[in-house]
């Protein structure tokens, strides 16, 4: 995975007057394809750059829902709510409980789109702790707060979980090969001095590291991180959960569309889009089909993924392990 998105703001060539640069925007906007008076949900507002895009397309009579779990973009989206040019409804929680919630209700849509992990925004703003590049609470909590979850901070994580778990998660989450020098590392120093800042998680690590190795695939503090953060937020049981409930309130035709940054997402979204595009699920030696099994969903598009253009990832290289899939339903299977 060494292609997982920087989470270092110095890597990142930002525009100074965007927050947050919406990665692979036309082609999500193509992908969910929006029209006049339709209803949309996009379930990472962020700096709500895809939402202006999708709006714009839905005009007065349309609807779009948005979600976000942190409050910074949820401050952003009550403004864009104010002056949008369609009709918008902020709700404020984990997008796996949005999604639920709006099924509960009955809600129905004609498009959903996720553009997943975490915000330029998020990273920039030092004091959320997700930079590892400088010195703050070690926090990473993308919700503060938030009804549907109760997240617990990078700080209880490294100061609680045993070594064996914290091997598995950074191991697993962070794909890094020093996961179990890294975890007895922080076991062995907390018991000295809490650990209690990113610039202090950061020396443990990169202590731990054999020196040959340090900077041999980026910053040594890099997969820790992904994984503290990934842990944190509970971010793969989000897409588990939110997948099937987002598919669960699109209308026939209806498309859904999301964008990934490392393996760990993409090959969720992928394998969840490939069990909706699959049809007849029977061994190949049955005669006849008995499963009966019909694709609810066929692939948007020539090819399975989108990636961006080379032109964008030179000018935004946060876009580089951008991956866009995307399905439109053919058929209600109840
Ligand atoms: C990559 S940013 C989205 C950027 C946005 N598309 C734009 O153009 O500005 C991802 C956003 O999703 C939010 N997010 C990530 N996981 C979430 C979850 N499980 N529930 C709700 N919001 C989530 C983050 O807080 C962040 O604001």
């Amino acid at each position: 995975m060494g292609e997982d998105i920087p989470p270092d703001p110095s890597d990142e060539r930002q525009a100074q007057d965007a927050p947050h640069r919406p990665v692979l925007a036309e082609e999500t906007v193509a992908m969910v394809d929006p029209q006049p008076g339709q209803t949309v949900v996009d379930g990472t507002f962020g700096a709500g750059g895809h939402a202006a895009l999708v709006a714009e397309r839905l005009g007065p009579e349309g609807l779009l829902v948005v979600v976000d779990r942190d409050p910074v973009a949820l401050e952003i989206a009550e403004r864009f709510q104010a002056t949008a040019p369609c009709r918008v409804r902020v709700v404020a929680a984990p997008f796996a409980d949005a999604f639920e919630q709006l099924a509960a209700e009955g809600f129905r849509a004609d498009g959903a789109y996720f553009d997943l992990g975490m915000s330029s925004m998020q990273i920039d703003q030092a004091e959320r702790g997700f930079a590892y590049t400088r010195d703050a609470p070690l926090d990473m909590r993308m919700g503060l707060g938030d009804g549907g979850s109760e997240l617990t901070s990078a700080a209880e994580v490294v100061a609680t979980w045993d070594a064996e778990t914290l091997q598995r998660t950074i191991g697993e989450l962070g794909e890094e090969r020093y996961a179990g020098r890294i975890a007895r590392a922080i076991v062995r120093e907390r018991e000295r001095e809490p650990i209690e800042t990113t610039g202090r998680l950061v020396d443990v690590i990169t202590r731990a590291v054999p020196t040959p190795a340090r900077y041999a695939a980026g910053h040594p503090a890099k997969r820790t991180f992904q994984a503290l953060r990934i842990a944190v937020n509970d971010e793969l049981g989000q897409i588990d959960r939110a997948l099937p409930a987002a598919w669960d309130v699109i209308d026939d035709g209806g498309r859904l569309a999301a964008i990934s940054f490392h393996s760990l997402e993409d090959r969720r979204v992928k394998r969840y889009f490939a069990s909706l595009t699959r049809g007849c699920v029977c061994p190949p030696d049955l005669p006849v089909c008995v499963c009966g099994r019909t694709p609810e969903a066929e692939t948007i598009g020539r090819k399975t993924s989108v990636a961006p253009t080379p032109e964008e990832q030179e000018s935004n290289p946060r876009s580089r392990s951008a991956r866009l899939r995307g399905v439109r339903r053919i058929g209600r299977s109840r």
